[in-house]
């Protein structure tokens, strides 16, 4: 039997902090306090101090963490309904699905063939009177923010939220403009997801809104719960996407362990980058820390034979994400009309190799078996 590559093995990856973890169920179990309390407001602090933001508000999943912003943004009347938010193309349909919830109207945006973030260009050439906001996110842990795209957002007065749902710790630096920032601290606010398969996963679903505005954190977590700002008395229509306690806990033994986890992450996307030598595989652009891999994504013009060439040899990929959102189905007759190529052609040639607690030997192996495939094979 011929050696597994596993593509994502979470047994393994959350192994290492199981007895702090069962430790910390256990006291959740005890304390008798089932919604809230104290490990959820611990998580808050923790995420706030760690991300540099005046506030953080811990709820149900990720997309709900960007649904409760938008929706927070509208109540506020920083936004209106029908405003066009600008989205890369190539995200996952959470980013979309949430400014459509809010009765926005997401406008999908081209994205940088090296580094699969949106583009600082797409963004200018879209830019409308009916654009008001903009939604970096920072695909495959990679920060999308740069000197050409907060010069747009400034000149046209643009409201940011940040999908940090897959970068949690990169820091982002752009020479003479800002030091360092983290991703979540770069926007107006931002949304964090903590699905099991993150950096930092829960073991079940879990999300946060990082924001430095007092009144959107206090809109977020009112809308959270049921719109209530004191018991019995709802000043919104709001819904329950609070943050388990469970979970809580979970992220409470994770995350200060975000810069380690994210720094095996690199290593193997180091060794990668050092080792994959195929003119058949194009790499992502390198990078430092301003990315967390939580994907390391290469890509192939015959992406589905080389998947299935891999894993007959044991090599496990996935694909994130095989159609862009404007070309799903629950978007058909909206925003199919937009012709988007890079973003297009990406979505028909990446491959998401193996990253999450592989060992450099492995990532050796998997790179010299990459170097052994042929047009032809
Ligand atoms: C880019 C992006 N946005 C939003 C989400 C939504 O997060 P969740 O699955 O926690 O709802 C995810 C993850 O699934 C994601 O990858």
């Amino acid at each position: 039997m011929s050696k597994i590559y596993t593509f994502l093995d979470l047994e393994k990856v959350n192994r290492p902090f199981m007895p702090e973890i069962k430790a910390a169920l256990e006291s959740v179990a005890l304390s008798g306090r089932y919604i809230g309390g104290a490990e959820v407001d611990r998580f808050e602090r923790q995420l706030a101090e760690a991300t540099g933001t005046a506030h953080a508000v811990g709820v149900a999943n990720g997309l709900d963490a960007l649904r409760l912003i938008f929706r927070s943004l509208v109540l506020l009347g920083r936004l209106s309904p029908g405003d066009e938010v600008l989205i890369p193309a190539n995200t996952y349909i959470a980013s979309f699905l949430a400014v459509s919830d809010a009765g926005l109207r997401p406008v999908p945006v081209d994205i940088d063939a090296d580094t699969s973030n949106m583009s600082a260009g797409s963004v200018a050439r879209a830019i409308t009177p009916r654009v008001r906001a903009v939604m970096p996110v920072h695909l495959y842990g990679r920060v999308c923010w740069n000197r050409e795209l907060s010069e747009i957002v400034a000149r046209h007065n643009l409201v940011v939220v940040e999908d940090n749902a897959q970068a949690i710790g990169a820091v982002g630096h752009e020479p003479g403009l800002w030091g360092n920032v983290r991703s979540g601290a770069i926007g107006h606010a931002a949304a964090f997801s903590f699905y099991p398969t993150k950096n930092i996963g829960a073991m079940g679903d879990a999300g946060a809104v990082t924001t430095g505005d007092t009144e959107l954190a206090a809109a977020v977590r009112t809308l959270a719960n049921y719109g209530s700002d004191r018991r019995y008395h709802n000043i919104y229509r709001g819904c329950n996407s609070r943050m388990d306690p469970v979970q809580a806990a979970v992220l409470n033994v994770k995350l200060p362990h975000a810069d380690a986890v994210n720094g095996g992450r690199r290593r193997t996307a180091s060794i990668y980058l050092e080792e994959i030598k195929n003119p058949l595989v194009s790499l992502p652009a390198p990078a430092g820390t301003d990315c967390v891999w939580h994907q390391f994504v290469v890509r192939t013009p015959q992406r589905d034979r080389f998947k299935d060439w891999l894993e007959n040899r044991g090599v496990y990929t996935d694909i994130n994400y095989p159609v862009p959102c404007h070309r799903q189905p629950c978007y058909r007759g909206e925003l199919d009309g937009y012709i988007l190529p890079v973003a297009e052609e990406q979505a028909r040639t990446l491959l998401c190799l193996p990253i999450a607690c592989v060992g450099d030997d492995d990532a050796r192996e998997i790179a010299a078996i990459i170097n052994s495939y042929k047009e032809n094979d």
